[in-house]
């Protein structure tokens, strides 16, 4: 007896204007099979789902589910033939509540509001994720990784027999991730399929049981999980072989160039201490929540720290402002790219321009589009930045090249000193050796860099040092010599 496929995407086409984002791809997913979609950025993964949740009108193809033609037209559409989809960018409404977010879409269809039930209700979908947020908090103060949680939730707030999860372990935390795993496992147990895309071959290997390559907007191949490995798999997405992901920096630390001295943030960042010399490259590793991020913020001025003395050159700054910071040659890619990397309604051109418009202005202020152009494109070339043109809007473009316009921003500024927040999230293994390899060079120019990264091995093999954070303080700093993930895990959760 044959198997009813529970989805079934057959040649499906999808163009925006004259960027054909999907060409031919065709997608078979069972039930309760967790299907990989793997692809580089800009292949077309995310445009696929929203042609499946009704996001997006395809041009051509069919949809089956349960092997039977469907019209998806509009998200509502998808919602009643049990489709759930958690976007790579989050939906969520930041002055809402966690509870409202979940009950969104189902307020708008009842009159009467059980505010009580509701929050009731919020609190059991997230208790039974396995975390702990108050349904009443907005969703504007929580973590990144929390405001993941309250997008699951909200997508199994209704009956879903098709969950699409679109890089859903980007913003987590590796214990986190175990735990999304688990959900994804109970999930399947009672016959949920689940698409599940993500650049992290490893967790393709842990959670998957098949997997689709797609490469330019066309299906490559499709393959048991157990039959394949991972260097075929990047082989199938690149159409190339991977060269080495790290490579060694020509360049010997100098003179030091930024110096922190008991830093304190409220009670996230505790009197963290730390100095980088030229062409040093500092991680930071632990936990979400270990005040990583806000230490960062606080040297940037992103958020208003309460003592704790910064110098830049052996100068002492205080920097009121972002601005400021990056008038004194401060440098910082945030974490989070949506709400403040990159805005989405300029072209290429103007975002990567951004912080540096003295550079393409002449002496009058007045901005030369010529110099402008050159070096978008100079950068869109370098980093390898899939868009049409430089004039494309960056809300347009795939998560992960959004990512790299977040970086090149700050290649051409001549920072001193760069703070990089989580540079590879969302990025394909490809464009992660590019994102390395202009790490390097800008250290080989002589700045100083941190850099903030969740992936011990991305620090291994592009820091100096590390030092590992936990509830805010310094637990301790690691040598090159001394690197290991066992030692860095342990300083991260406190054991020493
Ligand atoms: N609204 C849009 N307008 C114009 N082009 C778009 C739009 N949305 C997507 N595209 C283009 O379609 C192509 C596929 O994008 P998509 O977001 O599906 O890629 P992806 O595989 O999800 O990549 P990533 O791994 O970076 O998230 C890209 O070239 C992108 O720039
Ligand atoms: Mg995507």
């Amino acid at each position: 007896m044959n198997i009813i496929n529970r989805v079934e995407l057959l040649n499906i086409s999808k163009a925006f204007g004259g960027v054909k984002a999907l060409k031919d791809v065709s997608l078979q997913v069972l039930p309760g099979e967790v299907h990989a979609l793997l692809g580089e950025n800009g292949a077309g993964k995310s445009t696929l789902m929203k042609v499946l949740s009704g996001a997006h009108q395809k041009d051509g193809g069919k949809i089956f589910i349960d092997g039977e033609e469907v019209h998806i037209r509009r998200t509502s559409d998808s919602k009643k033939l049990g489709i759930g989809i958690i976007y790579q960018e989050f939906s969520l409404v930041p002055d809402l509540s966690v509870s409202e977010n979940i009950f969104l879409t189902q307020l708008n269809r009842d009159f009467w509001v059980h505010w009580k039930e509701m929050t009731q209700k919020a609190s059991e979908l997230i208790q039974r994720l396995g975390f702990t947020i108050d349904p009443l908090q907005k969703v504007s103060s929580l973590s990144i990784a929390e405001q993941q949680i309250v997008e699951i939730a909200k997508a199994l707030s209704e009956k879903v027999k098709i969950l699409i999860l679109d890089e859903p372990s980007a913003v987590l935390g590796s214990k986190d991730i175990e735990k999304l795993f688990e959900i994804i496992r109970g999930l399947k147990e009672q016959g949920v399929s689940i698409i599940y895309i993500s650049h992290h071959l490893s967790e393709i290997f842990t959670i998957a049981d098949r997997v689709t390559v797609i490469k330019d907007g066309y299906t490559i191949e499709s393959h048991y999980i157990n039959e394949t490995d991972k260097d075929s798999l990047i082989a199938l997405m690149l159409g190339r072989t991977l060269g080495k992901m790290f490579s060694e920096r020509d360049v010997k630390p100098g003179d030091e160039i930024v110096s922190a001295q008991n830093i304190n943030y409220k009670n996230r960042v505790k009197d963290v201490s730390f100095s980088i010399r030229s062409g040093e490259v500092l991680g930071f590793a632990g936990l979400v929540g270990s005040g990583r991020t806000e230490t960062a913020e606080a040297l940037f001025a992103a958020v208003k720290k309460d003592h704790g003395t910064i110098k830049l050159n052996h100068k002492a700054i205080k920097p009121a402002s972002p601005s400021d910071s990056t008038d004194l040659g401060m440098g910082m890619v945030n974490e989070d790219r949506k709400q403040k990397g990159v805005l989405l309604s300029l072209p290429v051109s103007q975002n990567i321009t951004l912080t540096n418009l003295r550079s393409i202005s002449n002496r009058f202020g007045f901005i030369i589009r010529r110099r402008e152009n050159k070096i978008a494109d100079d950068l869109i070339a370098r980093l390898k930045i899939k868009a049409s043109d430089r004039d494309m809007l960056v809300g347009n473009l795939s998560g992960g090249n959004q990512q790299k316009v977040a970086i090149a921003k700050w290649v051409n500024r001549g920072s001193r000193f760069l703070i990089v927040d989580e540079p590879t999230r969302g990025v394909d293994v490809g464009a992660r050796v590019e994102i390395y390899s202009l790490i390097n060079e800008l250290a080989e120019k002589g700045v100083a860099i941190l850099v903030i990264s969740s992936e011990t091995t991305e620090l291994m093999g592009l820091c100096d040092r590390i030092m590992v954070m936990k509830n805010g303080s310094v637990q301790g700093t690691l040598l090159k010599n001394e690197f290991s993930e066992e030692k860095i895990l342990r300083l991260a959760i406190g054991l020493t």
